[in-house]
């Protein structure tokens, strides 16, 4: 089943929201990164939180240098969602923890389709109400 998010205009790079399909109760987040958009359930894999209600955001990296001194660097700045209950990191890309784990959030995939394809996906299909401009984003649940 397709389910149809909004208008690409209307989710520029760096933002995000959530939509909730019959389907899919507790939501699923879209985002915008760079210009590549993806969609992960809005249920953290730790104790169920509300993922995508938290912060997108980088994460910190660990570098021990040649001298030996440790270095710690912020990095991959938009591409980290962080659960607003424990805090725990997810890559927005692959729905995987940012540490070593079994822990993956639900991803979907997502398409931006040409705007005029909307009226033939409205049959059959769930809609929110969108603006629609140059194109859409639709995601398969
Ligand atoms: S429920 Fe998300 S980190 Fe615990």
């Amino acid at each position: 089943m397709r389910f149809v998010v909004g208008a690409a205009a209307d989710l520029p790079p760096g933002s995000s929201t959530i939509v909730y399909p019959d389907r899919v109760k507790s939501g699923i987040g879209v985002f915008n990164v760079d210009g590549e958009y993806y969609a992960l359930k809005n249920t953290c894999p730790h104790m169920g939180g509300p993922l995508c209600k938290g912060t997108v955001r980088g994460t910190s990296e660990a570098e021990v240098k040649p001298e030996g001194q440790p270095e710690v660097r912020w990095v991959r700045s938009g591409e980290i969602i962080s659960c607003p209950w424990h805090h725990w990191e997810f890559e927005i890309k692959t729905g995987r923890t940012v540490f070593t784990s079994r822990q993956k959030v639900r991803g979907y995939p997502v398409s931006v389709v040409p705007a005029d394809v909307l009226q033939r996906l409205k049959e059959g299909v769930e809609t929110v109400p969108v603006s629609v401009e140059d194109a859409t984003i639709v995601i398969d649940i």
